[in-house]
């Protein structure tokens, strides 16, 4: 093991304790959780939530006739967007196309493990996607993305948009009207790779990102990523420990903004 002697020293032990290293005759050195195992634990653990508040999404998009080269061509930040609000159709094309369910597994014991449009290392599912809608059509609630539901879960009724305007800087002062959270289940991929897992969660909540950010540009939205905000009043605000499972990363999303020359700033 490698002494910590400064802060600055964390990522050198961290990385240098991660290493996958070579087993005598074996391969990897690996004595985690069978995949098995780790997927039957990560399909018992999904979160349940009351099925009163669930809301089932209507994507109505028809992205087939998008062109991805298209897409990819055209996506950039914007950090600035007009008031519009969002369709309710819209997000939900945003979250089935970026996140919903395209496919199963079936395990051994009978379970089914959920495929969906994004990657996740050992198909454990380990990044969550909350939703602030700000201004999204007959959307009042902080809402948590069910894919193999096709729903989204309201979380709660409270002053959530206030709240969630005090931990997220960007989202007041760009106009999103939309912001997603983005959390990863730390202690669901370390079950399985060790600590060694949560490189892949954040890999996981990348693939993720990306996913919304280009299918985000194919229904006529803009955003821009963000690390920029406060952990733990964000943490708190989606109800996780902040430790087992974090908040990683937040996409805020609207309208794009018509502007010229000085307005439009890029960073
Ligand atoms: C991991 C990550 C964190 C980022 N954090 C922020 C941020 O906190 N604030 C911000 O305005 N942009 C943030 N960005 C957006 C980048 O600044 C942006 O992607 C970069 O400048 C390239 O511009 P482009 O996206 O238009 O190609 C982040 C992007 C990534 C991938």
């Amino acid at each position: 093991m490698t002494e910590i002697e400064s802060v600055y020293d964390l990522w050198r032990t961290y990385y240098g304790n991660t290493r996958m290293t070579r087993a005598p005759g074996r391969g990897f050195d690996w004595n985690y959780d069978s995949n098995e195992d780790a997927l039957s634990f990560a399909v018992s653990s999904r979160r349940s939530l009351p099925a009163r508040r669930r809301i089932f999404l209507t994507p109505s998009e028809d992205l087939d006739g998008v062109s991805l080269v298209q897409v990819l061509r055209s996506r950039r930040s914007v950090r600035r967007f007009s008031k519009a609000a969002v369709s309710f159709e819209k997000l939900s094309s945003l979250l089935y196309f970026s996140a919903g369910q395209t496919g199963s597994a079936r395990l051994f014991g009978g379970r089914e493990a959920v495929l969906t449009a994004n990657p996740s290392a050992g198909g454990l599912a380990s990044t969550s996607v909350w939703v602030v809608p700000v201004r999204v059509d007959g959307l009042s609630n902080m809402a948590l993305h069910v894919p193999e539901e096709n729903c989204i879960a309201l979380s709660r009724d409270t002053e959530f948009v206030r709240d969630a305007m005090s931990c997220l800087q960007q989202l007041e002062s760009s106009n999103a009207a939309i912001a997603i959270i983005l959390t990863a289940d730390l202690g669901k991929v370390i079950r399985k790779y060790g600590v060694r897992g949560s490189r892949y969660a954040l890999l996981d909540a990348g693939h993720l990102a990306q996913n919304i950010l280009l299918v985000a540009g194919a229904v006529g939205l803009t955003g821009f990523s963000s690390c920029g905000f406060f952990d733990v009043e964000v943490d708190k605000l989606v109800g996780i420990d902040g430790l087992s499972e974090v908040s990683v990363y937040v996409i805020y999303l609207g309208v794009k903004e018509e502007c010229d020359g000085d307005n439009c700033t890029p960073y």
